[in-house]
């Protein structure tokens, strides 16, 4: 097999990193978009990027949601560095026109991050109901993630950018009565290796987290005997997103990263 000859040396240096568009020297705040950031694992991811200083957008469609992220970032919002805005992310039209506003307001977007998700199952495919849950499956798991890839892409600027999103793990061990679930999830982690294809030598990125169970409200209540204990705390897998999406993580692409711990 003939191997492509070696363009550069690895240096975790300036220069490598200027090389790439990642520019160390780029202050902080930078413009952080997190799609589904008012669920249980976004609204982690929120809170540790406003913490690091960064300036986040987070689109809603349920006003409920929205105004709980809302009281627990009062101060942010009002600092003006968390804006909360009503916005499909599924719809590219309506993204545009949040990103197009983000950018005169902030600058260009260097994260774009869609944690967007659902889950619906319980039947085995000979014995479903209705086909329609595949449609309601890819809209609300992958077509917020090509559509917050895409827009994201074409609201970034020079200085690189990350995008991050989020599979399951029962893609890799898929358990019966959730296919339409796992389809979606596998064509998320489809899209993320593609767009690191598409991005080399970009300075921009796309990566996505794996997680099985994460010890949320409703996981709690949908499972109520289950062993908590073992499951994964949002703000765990919100610290391996944060580290996806700063300027150290600039040669990690296409990567699919298992956040199960012990469970
Ligand atoms: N929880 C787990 O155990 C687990 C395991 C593996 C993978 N995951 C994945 O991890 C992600 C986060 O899980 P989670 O438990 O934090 O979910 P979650 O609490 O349901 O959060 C998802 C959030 O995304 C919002 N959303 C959905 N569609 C949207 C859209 N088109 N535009 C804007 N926001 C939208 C939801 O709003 P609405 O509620 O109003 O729809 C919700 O606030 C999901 O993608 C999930 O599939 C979760």
């Amino acid at each position: 097999m003939r191997h492509a000859p070696l363009r550069w040396v690895v240096r975790p240096d300036e220069s490598r990193e200027r090389e790439v568009g990642v520019d160390p020297d780029q202050d902080r705040p930078r413009t952080a978009l997190v799609a589904g950031g008012t669920g249980a694992l976004g609204g982690a991811v929120v809170e540790l990027l406003l913490e690091a200083g960064e300036r986040v957008c987070v689109p809603w469609v349920d006003s409920a949601e929205a105004d709980r992220l809302r009281d627990t970032h009062a101060a942010a919002e009002r600092e003006g560095v968390l804006r909360l805005s009503e916005c499909d992310a599924a719809n590219p039209d309506q993204l545009a026109a949040l990103l197009d506003v983000l950018r005169a307001d902030w600058g260009p977007l260097w994260l774009g991050c869609s944690l967007a998700g659902g889950w619906a199952g319980g039947a085995a495919v000979g014995d479903l109901d209705d086909v329609a849950l595949l449609d309601r499956m890819l809209r609300v798991n992958l077509r917020t993630a090509l559509v917050v890839a895409r827009e994201g892409l074409r609201h970034m600027g020079s200085a690189g950018g990350r995008l991050v999103f989020v599979g399951s793990r029962a893609v890799e061990r898929p358990a019966a009565g959730q296919a339409a679930y796992t389809a979606a999830k596998a064509g998320v982690l489809s899209l993320v290796a593609t767009l690191a294809v598409e991005l080399r030598g970009s300075g921009r990125t796309a990566n996505a987290v794996v997680p099985k169970v994460i010890d949320t409200p409703a996981n709690r209540r949908a499972m109520p005997d289950a062993r908590h204990d073992r499951w994964v705390p949002p703000r765990a897998i919100a610290k391996v997103i944060a580290w996806l999406a700063g300027p150290d993580a600039w040669l990690v692409s296409g990567a699919a990263i298992p956040v199960h711990g012990d469970s």
